[in-house]
């Protein structure tokens, strides 16, 4: 969700003024995609390096995530969202977490989306902790070395229970990935719009849709082999 600072730059305002346009700019993408029936949204909400901007602004992103926990939970659960997050989330404010823990602890059997925020969140930091997960359980015994594998790393992982993203969107002009879901998107479909998060609107989220169903996945094969792909995948 990156161009908040420079969308309220441009209007000469603070920067939490383009955090509280790209608050709103979450409603958009979360009603869109239950629109279009997708399942599954992840959102880079803070990195694990966003800590290390000015004290200022990171207490006002504090203030504006507690108040969206708030404000939007309830409605969420409404319409059918599940809500969770991804993401060390000890140095959050106890508020926070609370509010976190209880959004995650709404029991939603029929979900029609599944919003991931990534908060506090590193994809290197999200390895890490599945390789320490795997090693305690060397150390207690029910693993053996030779079973650490894509499979069992993979499950070990945040997101682990949902299937890989199948496109991966950045605003903002920026051409990197910043430590986001590194392992998952091994397979991701990328797309790069100069749009600034705050800008974004049905429109734009029509053409990277467009631009992805135009995409040939072929997931390291060939062309020829994607009917029998497509077949085993039924
Ligand atoms: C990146 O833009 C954005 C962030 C670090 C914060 C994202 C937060 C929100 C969209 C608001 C609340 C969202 C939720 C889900 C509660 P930037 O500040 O790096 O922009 P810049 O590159 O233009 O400076």
């Amino acid at each position: 969700m990156d161009g908040n600072g420079r969308w309220a730059k441009q209007r000469q305002r603070p920067r939490t003024l383009g955090h509280r346009a790209g608050a709103r700019a979450v409603r958009t993408v979360v009603e869109y995609c239950l629109k279009r029936g997708i399942g599954a949204l992840t959102l880079f909400a803070f990195s694990s390096e966003n800590w290390n901007r000015p004290e200022d602004e990171v207490g006002a992103l504090m203030r504006l995530f507690l108040r969206v926990l708030e404000s939007e939970v309830d409605e969420l659960t409404r319409q059918k969202v599940r809500l969770r997050f991804i993401g060390d989330r000890s140095r959050f404010p106890e508020a926070i977490r609370l509010r976190m823990a209880a959004a995650e602890r709404i029991v939603l059997p029929d979900a029609k989306l599944t919003l991931t925020l990534a908060a506090g969140y590193g994809g290197r930091a999200d390895i890490a902790r599945a390789a320490q997960k795997l090693a305690e359980r060397v150390r207690e015994g029910s693993l053996a070395p030779e079973q650490i594998n894509e499979a069992t790393l993979a499950e070990a992982m945040d997101l682990a229970d949902l299937p890989p993203p199948d496109l991966f969107i950045r605003t903002g002009g920026e051409h990197r990935i910043s430590n986001f879901l590194l392992w998952q998107l091994a397979y991701t479909e990328l797309w790069f719009t100069d749009v600034l998060w705050p800008d974004l609107d049905d429109a734009l989220l029509d053409n990277a849709l467009a631009d992805f169903a135009g995409r040939e996945r072929r997931f390291g094969l060939i062309s020829e082999q994607l009917p029998a792909l497509a077949l085993e995948a039924r």
